[in-house]
């Protein structure tokens, strides 16, 4: 293996994801495990050099301590340890932490800086291969930056063996779905399924205007069209997912309660069977970029912006009609395009419109005329649960205020949201 791990075992800190990335910030490579990891799995581990066991508020399970076994103690690696009950193992200050973290890892662990995104490659390739065998992959490929690293990873691993699957339904932004299949068919040769389901999705969805019952209807139709896929193929053992390290924060642990059910995790037709592939579930968003930059994915595909799973389905409120959706697809493509070429598309954290279910008068090619408008969202924020809008040039706005009305068929009005969230959500519906 290329590269040093070390281990921090699950002791109900809240902090661990904060000392795996601190610890990664020194160059050295960090897991996070559940404390009663067994001698076997341990010894699956690559590189492991030093273990952190660091107690937190939540080590107490139904009024019992929990504590590693003797697979960890016995273990011979160095250990830094939680002294006494609850207390967790690092000091609290930032600068004082980080001279006992250094000295654990570099001092007594002699572990090596060198986690960099080569040498993680390098290893889950050999990670991968190691699992799969000969045997076959199946991906469901969204076109998503967490799907879109997974699959460029296991091609590089597997090649052949893995097949992706892209159901497009209909409700992607201008373009993502001939990006797919450029990219992944057209330029690394995979195996790719793609599955147009535009009518599909769009029969299921006619008529449905609340947004809960669309989100359900859109999630459960895609859940449904992949296993069809799925099961007119043969011999697959495998389901690769792109699963990354919030996912499974959010998702809880042994000594966390979840968050939310996320769509990654135990979303999945469980009559199917498949052993997961989940190479990316130890990665933070940043690095999950930084690994599909290095595996030479494109940058419109690594850094694109947050993108909700019903996609465009949320964003033409209302019932959905095939003229509204195309008129919110245009237009939001005619933002990204104006966003780009301005300077924004980096800095600004969402931008995208809207279309509500509404006419007005207006005035085209001399003659009064019924049309839509659409509705322009820019905001700001670090975590989506508080949202501050972009501050966006008033000449951008009007020119591409001039653009939609003149481009994007049965749109004569363009507005802007000024809203914060609170009080409104990022998403119209
Ligand atoms: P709101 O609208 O709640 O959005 O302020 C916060 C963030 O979550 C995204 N979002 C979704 N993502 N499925 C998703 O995967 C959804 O149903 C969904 N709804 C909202 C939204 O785009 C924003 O980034």
């Amino acid at each position: 293996m290329k590269q040093d791990m070390i281990l921090i075992l699950d002791l109900g800190s809240e902090e661990n994801p904060k000392i795996a990335r601190e610890i990664r910030a020194m160059g050295v490579y960090t897991e996070i495990h559940p404390h009663d990891i067994t001698a076997g799995q341990l010894a699956a581990l690559p590189g492991v050099k030093g273990i952190i066991l660091n107690g937190g508020p939540n080590r107490v399970i139904d009024g019992v301590e929990i504590d590693a076994g003797e697979a960890v103690y016995g273990s011979g690696l160095p250990i830094l340890c939680a002294d006494h009950k609850g207390e967790p193992a690092l000091p609290a200050d930032d600068a004082d932490r980080e001279a006992v973290l250094r000295d654990f890892v570099f001092g007594q662990c002699h572990a090596e800086a060198n986690w960099n995104m080569d040498n993680f490659i390098a290893d889950q390739i050999e990670l991968i291969r190691r699992q799969v065998g000969d045997k076959k992959v199946l991906l469901a490929l969204s076109g998503g930056v967490d799907s879109s690293v997974v699959a460029a990873l296991l091609i590089k691993a597997i090649g052949k063996q893995l097949t992706c699957v892209h159901v497009n339904h209909g409700l992607l932004r201008k373009g993502e779905p001939e990006q797919v299949v450029q990219v992944f068919r057209d330029e690394m040769d995979a195996n790719l399924i793609y599955v147009d389901a535009v009518d599909r999705f769009l029969d299921k969805l006619a008529g449905v205007a609340d947004p809960e019952r669309k989100r359900k209807i859109i999630g459960a139709e895609f859940i449904r069209v992949f296993e069809e896929e799925a099961r007119k193929l043969e011999g697959i053992d495998f389901l690769a997912q792109g699963t990354i390290y919030p996912d499974i924060i959010e998702s809880g642990t042994k000594t966390v309660k979840a968050v939310k059910s996320h769509h990654n995790v135990g979303g999945l037709p469980e009559d199917l069977n498949f052993e997961l592939v989940e190479p990316l579930k130890m990665l933070f968003k940043d690095e999950v970029r930084a690994c599909g930059k290095a595996l030479g994915l494109p940058d419109n595909m690594v850094y694109r912006q947050p993108f909700p799973g019903p996609g465009l389905g949320v964003r033409c409120l209302g019932a959905i009609t095939r003229d509204r959706l195309e008129a919110v697809r245009e237009s939001d493509a005619i933002l990204r395009e104006e966003f780009a070429k301005n300077g924004l598309e980096g800095k600004v954290w969402q931008y995208f419109t809207a279309i509500p279910d509404l006419k007005s008068v207006g005035v085209r090619d001399n003659k009064r005329a019924d049309e839509w408008c659409v509705i322009i969202r820019a905001v700001n924020t670090v975590d989506a649960m508080t949202a501050t809008v972009e501050n966006v040039p008033f000449d951008l706005l009007q020119h591409i205020t001039a653009r939609i009305t003149g481009e994007v068929a049965g749109v004569n009005r363009v507005l802007f949201d000024l809203t914060p969230k609170p009080t409104g959500t990022i998403e119209w519906e």
